[in-house]
């Protein structure tokens, strides 16, 4: 009798290259391939007979689930983090986790720079403005926003992994100094770029853009709420790119409409793809659909890096890119 190939559950359509890395190493494949999330019970029945499972940061993955996958051996999130997985019920379970990191660097850390810019300049106002026939032309008073770049400015990284070591090595273009908190000093950013290592108190006092990029975690849930914000300085900007639930929306809506801080620039919400009540009202905040890795090349690296992580697993060596079963 031969062996049975290696059988994946891919739970959405995928950008290119597709299942097709999955195909040419001998998997069979179950592609359930329509652009929005399965529900619990259609990937319940997805994973049933899967020893793969190739999944997207949409797709909870927990205990239940995984005793619903008795042959599961591997599940490969579409993403760089990881919240969405119970990696402790993974572990005991003997399923490795995988995500996709580094391939998204650099397109996360231009979208946190797009959102920079765009909430300092007032760019969604402008582009409104065009958009709704209202503009009667060039005023020295029009939307005039805050400059972003100089000798004293600075940008405050929150999280100073990869991600946020990107974004915080495009500030030196726009000639910035740079402060981080970090549970580890970070030599490279300290001796490349003289970022400071401070405190969350002294970055958000300091700070006149304030970029998040830590992974969520119980412990950074609303790490940025109320008293956080009243701590920032009444121009500085607020920008997300890491996880919604990372800052407490409610009180930034009410921070944002009592010019608490200038601005903010959102890719990312606590209750995707919900809005907390008032934010898609505010003027002052810029909004976007959670699209940090959304590049052609990025998205193709990911799929590629994720179905590599299965054939190697499935196929008995060791993951490229494993998850921390406790780690941060
Ligand atoms: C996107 O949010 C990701 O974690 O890759």
């Amino acid at each position: 009798m031969t062996a049975r190939p290696p059988h994946v559950y891919v739970s959405r359509a995928l950008p290119a290259p597709g299942v097709g890395p999955l195909l040419a190493a001998g998997c069979t494949v179950e592609h359930r391939d329509v652009d929005s999330p399965p529900s619990p019970e259609e990937l319940r029945a997805g994973v049933a007979a899967a020893d793969g499972l190739l999944c997207l940061l949409t797709e909870r993955i927990d205990a239940p689930l995984l005793d619903a996958a008795p042959r599961l051996r591997i599940v490969a999130n579409l993403a760089v983090g990881f919240d969405n997985i119970d990696r402790a019920a993974a572990a005991e379970r003997g399923i490795v986790v995988t995500n996709t990191p580094d391939v998204l660097t650099e397109a996360t850390a231009d979208l946190a720079w797009a959102l920079i810019l765009a909430a300092a300049r007032r760019v969604g106002e402008g582009e409104r403005l065009v958009r709704s026939g209202g503009w009667t032309g060039w005023s020295p008073l029009q939307l005039v926003g805050r400059a972003v770049g100089g000798a004293d400015r600075t940008l405050g990284i929150v999280g100073m992994g990869k991600i946020g070591l990107a974004t915080a090595r495009r500030a030196a273009g726009f000639g910035m100094a740079v402060c981080y908190t970090s549970r580890t000093p970070k030599p490279v950013a300290e001796a490349e770029l003289g970022a400071e290592r401070v405190d969350l108190d002294e970055l958000l006092a300091r700070a006149d853009v304030v970029s998040l990029h830590v992974p969520y975690s119980p412990e950074a849930h609303h790490l940025i709420g109320a008293p956080q914000l009243a701590a920032m300085k009444p121009t500085a900007v607020l920008v997300n790119t890491a996880r919604g639930a990372v800052v407490d929306e409610a009180a930034l809506v009410t921070a944002l409409r009592q010019g608490t801080i200038a601005a903010a620039g959102l890719d990312v919400y606590e209750r995707e793809p919900a809005l907390a009540p008032g934010l898609a009202d505010l003027p002052n905040a810029v909004l976007l659909p959670h699209l940090g890795s959304a590049t052609v090349e990025t998205r193709a690296a990911m799929v590629e890096l994720a179905c590599a992580n299965l054939v190697a697993v499935l196929h008995g060596d060791p993951p490229l890119t494993p998850v921390d079963p406790l780690g941060a």
